[in-house]
Formats: C-alpha cells, sequence, structure tokens
C-alpha cells in the first residue's frame, strides 16, 4: 500500500484536480489512508442494529486482501479501438474483461466485469447517469509497448494501462494524478456453481444477521479495487456520514459504508452508513509533482515523495465502472461530474423560502393556527408541512377526515397567503382492502412479501406515479408538494432496519443489488408525476431523505433525523458541504435539530445557520416540545424572525446561484476549495461556507460564545462584514462579538450581490421587489462584477425564453472615472421585469466621487443623489432609476 509522505512546498503553477466516481450500488465502502483516527462519540444509536465491516462476509473477505493479487494484462488480448482500448486480465483464479474508454471533457471510464462465462448477468445501476451511455470521445494517439499501452486523449490527459501487474495511471499535463489498483488489491468474486462447502464458513453462501439468514443461491459477487490520488492531502464526497468534511484514515477502523439505511439516532463522528450514498470522491492535488512525473511515466515505479490519498472502493454486487474525472481546476470538476449525473432542475422559487414543519401539525385548526402565527408575527414563511398523520391511518394520498374535514379548504386558505403545503408520501403500501392504491397494486400482483420485493417494478413505479393526479390524490391542489420518506426503504423488522438482502425484484435482481437506487426511484416517479399533474407547466418541489448518484435531478435532501445538540449542529455544514461536492446543491438540516428540545440558544444559532444553507426547512418529532418561533422569549423569537428575514432578503442572490447550477453544476453551499484553490490550509475548512463566490458565512455552533473567530480565505483578498462595511484583509482571521442576533457574514472583494430592499411574508410578494445591488470592490479598488437571474419563478417559460440573466460590472476607466454598467449575459433570455434598483451600495469606494449621473440612453445623463462616507469609504447612490433588465450606465467622477 502506498504510504502517506511528507507535503513538499507546494508550487501552484499547476493544481489539477482529479476525481473518481464508481457506479455501483449495493454496499460500496472505501478505505482512506490519511489524516488522524478521531475517535466516534458515543450516542444513543443502536449499533447493534446494524453490520460492522467484520460481520459483513464480503467487507471482511476483501479488507482481509493486504497483498497484490496478482492480475495482469493477457497481452495478446489487447485492442485499441476509436475511443478506448478493451483487453483481458487475468490473475491464478480469474479472467475478466477490461475496457477503458475516453469520454467528452476529460473523463476516462474503466470497467471491469466478468467475461462470456458469467453465470448470471451484474446489475449496473445506469439509471445514475443522464446518458446511459455517456458520450464517448475519439482518442489522438496510442502507444503500444511491451510493457504498457498509452493512449493520448484528444484533451491531452494521458491514460497508460501498465500490463504486469494491471493498473491504470491517468495522467493531467503528464503529471500523474490517479491510478487504478496501483496497490493491487483488485478482487473480484465470480459468481460460482455451488460446490465449496469450506466457502460456507466465510459467507460466501449464506449469512446471518441477528438471526435472519442472508442466501446466496450462486454466491457471493463482491467486488473491491483500490484507485490513488496522487498529490492529494485531502479527499472530501462519499456522502452520507455524520463525519467532518474531509474524510479520515479508516486503515484501523470502520470503513466508510455507502448502505441506505434509517439510522435511528445518529451519532456524528461516525463512518456509519446513513440514508443516502453517493460513491463519488474529489482529491486535489497541492504539490509540485513535476520531478516525480517523467519517471513515473517511463518506469513502473510506483509514484512517491508526493501526498497521496488511497481509497479502496468495495462493493457487494455489481461490476467494477469506474468514472474517472480528471479537472484539472474545481470548475471542471463540477463541469464533469454533472455532465454524468446530471443537475439539480431550477427549483421553483417557493421552494427556497422557509419551510415550517412539525411530526404532526395535528388538526385543520392546527396549520392554521400555525399559518396564522406567522403572519401575525411578521415572520415570513412559504410552506407548512404535514406529516404522516394527516392521512387515513398512514394510507398515503388520502386524508384524515375527523382531523382535516376540509383539506381543500385549508389548501385554499394558505394559497391566498401564497402559501404552500407539502404532504408526506412513504414508501410503504397500508394493507387495506379499500385503500385504492393497495388494490390496484394488489390487483395487478406488484405487492412484495418476504422473498419478493416488487417495489422496483416500471408498474409500481407508475402507480406511484399517477396517484399524484388530482383524481387519484383528491382534495389536493397545484399548491401541493411532496415529502418521500423512509425510502431506503426503511422496514423496521427487516435486517438493518431494511429489505432482506435475499429478497427479489423485477428481473430476478436481488435486493442487494439495487437497494442504493431504491429511493431514487420513488422520487423520481414522484417528480414526474407532479409534473405530469400540471401538463409539464409547474416547477415540481420533492424531498426526498434517501438518494443516490443523480439524485439531484428530481429530488431535494434533507440529512434525516438528527438531534437538538450543538453536534449536530455543527455536523450539518460538513454534511452538507460533502452533498454539494457530490453534485447534490438543494440540501438541508432539520433546524433546531429532529430529536429533543433544543434551548433558545442552540435554536437560535441554528436558524441562523440554516437561513445561509440551501434547503431551510424546521422540523421536530412527535415527542419534543413544540417551538414555533413565537413560543419563546422575544429576544428569542426576534432573533429567529431576524435570521428568517436575512433569508428572504438574500433570495435573488440564492435564485441566481441555482439558476447558474443548472449550468455549471457547481454547488450553491460551497467549500473554500472551490473558490480559494490558492489557500491551501483553507481546503479542509467545515465551520464556515460558501454562499456562492460572494458571500462567507460563519454562524455560531457553541453554546455561550462571546466571540465569532471567521477565518478569511484566499491571498490579498479584501473582505467586507456584512453589516459595518468594515473592509478586512487576507488571508487572517477576524474576530467579532457573538451577540444573540450576530452571524458572521462577509461579502468578497471583487463581487456584487443583488439583495430585496424590503422582505415581504413569502417569496412570491417579494417576488417583484425592488432590489440593492451590494457592490464590494477588489482590493485595487478598480473592479467588482455579479449576476442576477430573474423569471417567474414557477413555471417552465423559462424554457423558452421567459428569463433574463444580466450582469453588473463596476469598473475603473481612468482616474476620474469609475463606472457601473449592466448587460444582457444571454441573449436568448427576453424576460422584461419590471424590477428596479432602489439603492446601490458601494463597499471599498476609494475614489472620493464628486458627482453621479445615470445614461438609461447615450445622450441624456440623469444626476444622481448619493452619500458618501470617508472613513468607511462607503457610497451608497439612493433611487439611481435603473432597472434590472434595462440597459444603464453609471458614471461616477471624482
Ligand atoms: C422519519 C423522518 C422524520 C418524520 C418521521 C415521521 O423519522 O425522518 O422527518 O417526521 O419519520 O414521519
Amino acid at each position: 500500500m502506498v504510504e502517506r509522505s511528507e507535503m513538499r512546498a507546494a508550487d501552484r503553477s499547476h493544481l489539477p484536480y482529479s476525481a473518481a466516481f464508481s457506479l455501483a450500488t449495493a454496499t460500496v465502502m472505501r478505505r482512506v489512508v490519511a489524516a488522524l483516527l478521531i475517535l466516534g462519540l458515543t450516542h444513543a444509536v443502536d449499533r447493534q442494529k446494524f453490520k460492522t465491516c467484520d460481520q459483513s462476509g464480503f467487507c471482511k473477505r476483501h479488507r482481509a486482501v493486504k497483498e497484490p493479487t496478482g492480475y495482469e494484462v493477457i497481452s495478446d488480448s489487447i485492442k485499441v479501438n476509436e475511443t478506448g482500448l478493451a483487453a483481458k486480465i487475468k490473475n491464478k483464479d480469474l479472467t475478466l474483461k477490461l475496457s477503458i474508454v475516453t469520454l467528452k471533457d476529460s473523463t476516462v471510464r474503466v470497467l471491469i466485469e466478468e467475461d462470456e462465462k458469467a453465470l448470471r448477468n451484474r446489475y449496473q445501476p445506469l439509471d445514475a447517469l443522464v446518458k446511459r451511455e455517456p458520450e464517448q470521445q475519439k482518442i489522438k494517439k496510442t502507444k503500444e509497448e511491451a510493457s504498457a499501452t498509452k493512449i493520448l486523449t484528444t484533451d491531452g490527459n494521458r491514460v497508460v494501462l501498465i500490463h504486469k501487474p494491471f493498473r491504470v495511471d491517468f495522467y493531467v499535463k503528464d503529471k500523474i494524478v490517479s491510478s487504478i489498483n496501483s496497490a493491487g488489491l483488485l478482487h473480484f468474486e465470480a459468481f460460482k456453481k455451488k460446490v465449496l462447502l469450506s466457502d460456507r464458513e466465510k459467507g460466501f453462501w449464506e449469512e446471518t444477521f441477528k438471526e435472519i439468514k442472508d442466501t446466496k443461491p450462486h454466491g457471493s459477487s463482491s467486488i473491491g479495487v483500490d484507485i490513488a490520488f496522487v498529490g492529494a492531502k485531502y479527499l472530501f464526497g462519499i456522502p452520507e456520514h455524520a463525519e467532518g468534511y474531509s474524510l479520515r484514515d479508516t486503515k484501523s477502523y470502520e470503513p466508510y459504508r455507502l448502505y441506505n439505511l434509517d439510522v435511528f439516532e445518529y451519532e456524528t463522528n461516525s463512518p456509519m452508513a446513513l440514508y443516502g450514498s453517493i460513491p463519488y470522491l474529489v482529491g486535489q492535488t497541492t504539490a509540485d509533482k513535476g520531478k516525480l512525473s517523467k519517471e513515473v511515466l517511463d518506469a513502473d515505479t510506483k509514484p512517491r515523495d508526493v501526498p497521496q490519498q488511497n481509497a479502496r472502493f468495495i462493493s457487494e454486487a455489481g461490476v467494477i465502472d469506474i468514472f474517472i474525472m480528471l479537472g484539472p481546476q474545481p470548475n471542471d470538476i463540477f463541469r464533469q461530474l454533472s455532465e454524468l449525473t446530471g443537475n439539480a432542475p431550477l427549483p421553483p422559487e417557493f421552494a427556497l423560502g422557509y419551510h415550517q414543519s412539525r411530526w404532526n401539525y395535528k388538526d385543520q385548526k392546527d396549520v392554521k393556527e400555525v399559518h396564522e402565527g406567522f403572519i401575525k408575527n411578521e415572520i415570513p414563511l412559504d410552506v407548512i408541512w404535514l406529516d404522516i398523520d394527516h392521512t387515513d391511518g398512514k394510507a398515503y394520498f388520502t386524508w384524515d377526515k375527523a382531523a382535516f374535514p376540509n383539506p381543500s379548504g385549508m389548501i385554499e386558505e394558505l394559497a391566498e397567503k401564497n402559501r404552500k403545503l407539502v404532504t408526506i408520501v412513504d414508501p410503504h403500501i397500508k394493507k387495506e382492502a379499500k385503500y385504492h392504491i393497495y388494490k390496484e397494486a394488489k390487483a395487478k400482483k406488484l405487492l412484495a412479501t418476504r422473498s419478493t420485493s416488487t417495489s422496483l417494478t416500471p408498474k409500481l413505479v407508475n402507480i406511484g406515479r399517477s396517484s399524484l393526479l388530482f383524481d387519484k390524490y383528491t382534495n389536493t391542489s397545484k399548491d401541493v408538494f411532496i415529502w418521500n420518506d423512509m425510502n431506503e426503504p426503511s422496514v423496521f423488522d427487516g435486517p438493518e432496519v431494511t429489505i432482506h438482502k435475499d429478497a427479489k425484484h423485477v428481473d430476478g435482481w436481488e435486493h442487494r443489488e439495487v437497494h442504493n437506487v431504491y429511493g431514487f426511484h420513488q422520487h423520481e416517479a414522484t417528480f414526474a408525476g407532479l409534473k405530469k399533474r400540471s401538463n409539464d407547466e409547474v416547477r415540481p418541489f420533492v424531498l426526498s431523505r434517501s438518494f443516490f448518484a443523480g439524485s439531484q435531478r428530481t429530488a431535494a435532501v434533507w440529512t434525516g433525523d438528527n438531534k437538538a445538540d450543538w453536534g449536530h449542529l455543527r455536523h450539518s455544514i460538513p454534511m452538507l458541504l460533502s452533498l454539494g461536492t457530490a453534485g447534490m446543491p438543494f440540501v438541508g438540516a432539520d433546524v433546531g435539530g429532529f430529536f429533543g428540545d433544543p434551548d433558545e440558544e442552540l435554536l437560535v444559532r441554528w436558524y441562523q445557520a440554516g437561513a445561509f444553507q440551501p434547503f431551510f426547512r424546521g422540523h421536530s418529532h412527535q415527542d419534543s416540545k413544540r417551538r414555533e418561533p413565537w413560543l419563546f422569549s422575544q429576544n428569542t423569537t426576534d432573533a429567529i424572525r431576524e435570521a428568517i428575514k436575512k433569508r428572504y432578503a438574500f433570495l435573488p442572490y440564492w435564485y441566481t446561484l441555482f439558476y447558474e447550477h443548472t449550468k455549471t453544476g457547481k454547488p450553491v453551499m460551497r467549500p473554500f476549495w472551490l473558490e480559494f484553490i490558492e489557500d491551501e490550509s483553507s481546503w479542509d475548512e467545515d465551520r464556515q461556507w460558501m454562499v456562492g463566490p460572494a458571500l462567507l458565512v460563519k454562524p455560531v455552533q457553541e453554546p455561550g460564545a462571546t466571540q465569532i473567530s471567521t477565518y478569511l480565505p484566499g491571498k490579498r483578498q479584501v473582505w467586507f462584514e456584512w453589516d459595518t462595511h468594515k473592509a478586512r484583509p487576507s488571508p487572517g482571521a477576524v474576530q467579532n462579538p457573538a451577540g444573540l442576533h450576530s452571524i458572521g457574514l462577509y461579502q468578497r472583494g471583487g463581487t456584487m450581490i443583488p439583495v430585496f430592499a424590503d422582505v415581504k411574508m413569502t417569496t412570491k410578494e417579494n417576488h417583484e421587489q425592488p432590489i440593492i445591488l451590494y457592490i464590494a470592490l477588489n482590493n485595487k479598488g478598480d473592479f467588482a462584477n455579479g449576476t442576477i437571474y430573474l423569471d417567474d419563478g414557477e413555471s417552465y417559460a423559462y424554457e423558452k425564453g421567459d428569463f433574463a440573466y444580466w450582469g453588473i460590472t463596476f469598473k475603473k476607466e481612468h482616474d476620474y472615472l469609475h463606472t457601473i454598467t449592466n448587460k444582457n449575459l444571454d441573449k436568448r433570455g427576453t424576460f422584461d421585469s419590471d424590477v428596479y434598483i432602489e439603492k446601490i451600495v458601494i463597499r471599498g469606494a476609494k475614489f472620493y466621487p464628486r458627482t453621479a449621473h445615470i445614461y438609461l440612453d447615450d445622450f441624456t445623463p440623469d444626476p444622481l443623489d448619493f452619500e458618501y462616507d470617508r472613513d468607511n469609504f462607503l457610497m451608497e447612490i439612493e433611487a439611481p432609476n435603473g432597472y434590472i433588465t434595462r440597459e444603464f450606465r453609471i458614471d461616477l467622477h471624482s
């Protein structure tokens, strides 16, 4: 195995990134040789319910493989083709098929599978991909040598297949960044005819956990391989775990597990599996590897003398299907991942507002009181949520008629105030003869038994989809959206709280093979149903607890049943950063914590953090005390109101970021490395984050804090404190008093952030409201820019051009003239809105303005009023008379 070696002085002339994405469902685990071991804290989680690696036959067998398994390429088997090559590899036990295919945009796919002799097909979760066959790219050149076959890709990357021992190396501009099977741990269990009884003890043919037997009539079909990230100091990704952002060394610890599970009262600092799985890892190259590259290229020497992270993916079933994305820059990585698994579509605007949930709002009166409570207390709110008990005895898509005698009226009342309703739909179907969904599923023979689960049949998915139509889901309207919960799936008396691994699905697939895509298919069907319900006119909103790679295309997710404690507040940050890193941007954690009762301080701090995280919902367990914001002391209610209002003020910026995500794949809540590649010390930061490129957030995460200490990343950048406009240099730390109403909020120099001038009670009422442009000048004081996106906020009209995407630029023209101009960045967008600019705030204005004029045409400048604060270098232009979507130029003379 490759050791972790000291980092050398970094030369940042070249900083390639690479990422590996392994397309295997079932249990996928990884192991990384990296940082220090931090032992987990024990909470109330019932660990006994869940397997450790040692209790899982395949995992234990793979982990026991510590020496190279001796695979080599069969030399006359290599067939180079237009886009890559095919070959066979073998060791003393097995021959496997290998294919290496170069894809568009610096991406390479490596597939290792059983050859024609396989006893049974292997499952591939191709639905995770946007296109089941990602676009291939012709290779530029190949070089076939006795010891290696080298491919030069059209993008200028190099893939080197080393024949003996088998290994695949990846180079970006002559620098090795990644290597498959560099430790030689490739281990593949082929389906067998049941003969070797000695394998029984190893759990090869069957194993028992908690008295539940798991049978494998064709034997185990597990796979595993190691992947090195050469030059990488950290690895990020593989959500979902309640862990720090930078993944830790698991050599002498449990591996990170990816098996979608309902883990009651999950603990923090743990590699235990949680609700969703995305087998995607990112590593960055920190050091200059110039010296090494030639040596590695020419000989088969193992990379050394540079930092390196080793990962090992182990899966219970499936094929080895790895996508290596070669970057080299952070922006490239996100685009490359989104080429494969897609982007989150633009959400309806309301979904970015505040959501109020609880298990349960018990009846119509309760809903009405909560709804009116927000209005009375002047706290913005967009959505009220109904949990399981609103249904007729947990038959989803129905109503408890006693508690909700008039759902349509209730929904109408909410809609009158521009509010929406979200109702829960779990995947289990109530067994009751009169229940329409049960009746239909039964008639079509789609119900699961202990050994056959039909839940993933297209027919059942179809029922799920059509259940949302208004004739089936009665007493609802276009203002009702859906929450898919328990879709790991959670089965309380099943093994590890889920379906038996040997239960059969459609086409004979075993549950172990498809487990991790179960929730994916449910939320996908829900999304399709909601879309169809509106004749494809209204953008759906679906929240799912379970997810897989590609889930972002049809769901937002939340981090499940967290706890009302400070540790869970802190862990929400790395958990959400990991999700964003792996391609899921629309994510949040239950504000306040699901289990337990937060004290007022924790609750306020959680609202302050949640207001700057993508999905913002307060939710709590049925046994917890009620926590609508007005049930506390005045100061607490005020602080919560303030946090929610901040969320609404920044909505134009959030909406623009979600739009930009659809173009770039970049997350909206960002880790520092995405924005500050030059500041290596900030890469693993997980107490702070960026909202988009311009806003830094550091909420208070400790009880009784008197100071907020914020690290300002970057090199020679300037930052501005949001409220005081005070300029701060970076890199560096800043201390500010942590009063109950305070949160660390900084605008990065060189940016523009659009903010609503006035906050209304819902996103809808805010929709056409005037905007303040906050322009923060760069270090030199000569430039800043930013963007704003507008559309109707709910329909698909934007796809046909009904949108506006504009840029705003501040520029120094010469010593006596600075200008602010706006420009249509996408001429296909023709949305003409009346949204006007109420005010422009310029931070870091060191140019002593004497006059300001706006040109709405080329001839007649109108003079503008402004104020200038010399001490704070702050210029504020009131009512400049400009519109977001109509061209203007403002001249500032000094
Ligand atoms: C699960 C969900 C939680 C929900 C509860 C009742 O625990 O994670 O959010 O409130 O079920 O439906």
